[in-house]
C-alpha cells in the first residue's frame, strides 16, 4: 500500500468472521499496511486464539505483511518461532518476558521487526531503555485479551513520553503503535499524542463498509500527524 504520510493501519482479525477469514483479509488488505494477528494463550490473557498451525497458514496466505502481537506467557520462546514463520513484525509483552534483550535479539536475528508491548498498568519508564533496540513500541489502550473494549485516553501520556524520546533519535525511529478501541472517534487523539501505527479490530470488521472506515482512519491520522 502506498501512503502519502508516515502512518500505518493494521486491522486486527481477532473479531473478523473466522469462518471466512481469507475473504475478510482480502476485503481490508488493499487499504491496510499490515495484518495484525493477535496470539493469546489463555494464560497471559484469559482468552485463546490462533494456534501455531492456523497462524502458519494465515501468514503464508496473507497478501500483506503480518504484524503478530503475542499475548502469551512464554514470548521468549514463541517470539523467535513467530519470526521464523515469516511475520514481518513480532511484538511481545514486556510483562511476560524473562529476558527482553535476548528476545529482541533473537526475533531480529530471525528476520522480523521487533515490537515491545506494555499493558495499561505498566509504566513507560519500565521500557524506555529498550527503545533504541526495538522497531516498535506498542502502548496498549485496553487491557489485552478482547476486542471491542473502550479506548483508555489515560494511556496517551505514555505515547507522548515515547514520542518525545523517539523524536530525539538521530537514526531509525521506532514506530509507536496503539491497540484497543481505535476508531474514527479516537484515532485523532492517539495520533496527536504521537502514535503513528494503529491497530483497529471492531471498528473495521464490524463495519459494513470496511474500505470507507480504513480510508477515513487514514485520513484522520494523516491530517493529525502532518
Ligand atoms: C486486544 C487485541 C486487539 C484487539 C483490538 O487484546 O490486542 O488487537 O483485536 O480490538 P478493538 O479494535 O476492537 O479494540
Ligand atoms: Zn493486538
Amino acid at each position: 500500500m502506498t501512503t502519502k504520510s508516515n502512518i500505518r493501519l493494521c486491522p486486527s482479525i481477532l473479531n473478523a468472521d473466522h469462518s471466512r477469514l481469507m475473504q475478510e483479509i482480502a476485503r481490508v488488505a488493499p487499504y491496510s499496511d499490515l495484518l495484525h494477528l493477535d496470539i493469546m494463550d489463555d494464560i497471559f490473557v484469559p482468552n485463546k486464539t490462533f494456534s501455531l498451525e492456523e497462524s502458519r497458514s494465515i501468514i503464508s496466505d496473507s497478501p500483506i505483511p503480518v504484524d503478530a502481537h503475542l499475548m502469551v506467557a512464554d514470548p521468549d520462546i514463541q517470539g523467535p518461532t513467530y519470526a521464523d514463520l515469516g511475520c514481518a513484525s513480532v511484538t511481545f509483552h514486556y510483562e511476560a518476558s524473562a529476558n527482553p534483550s535476548q528476545t529482541i535479539s533473537l526475533i531480529r536475528a530471525a528476520g522480523a521487526r521487533v515490537g515491545l508491548a506494555i499493558k495499561p498498568g505498566t509504566p513507560y519508564s519500565a521500557i524506555e531503555k529498550f527503545l533504541p533496540d526495538i522497531n516498535m513500541l506498542l502502548v496498549m489502550t485496553v487491557e489485552p485479551g478482547f476486542g471491542g473494549q473502550a479506548f483508555m485516553p489515560e494511556m496517551m501520556s505514555k505515547v507522548a513520553s515515547a514520542r518525545s524520546a523517539i523524536d530525539l533519535f538521530t537514526g531509525e525511529k521506532p514506530w509507536i503503535q496503539v491497540d484497543g478501541g481505535i476508531s474514527p472517534t479516537t484515532i485523532e487523539q492517539a495520533a496527536l499524542s504521537g502514535a503513528d501505527t494503529f491497530v483497529a479490530g471492531s471498528a473495521v470488521f464490524k463495519a459494513s463498509d470496511a474500505k470507507a472506515v480504513l480510508l477515513g482512519l487514514r485520513e484522520l491520522a494523516s491530517n493529525t500527524r502532518a
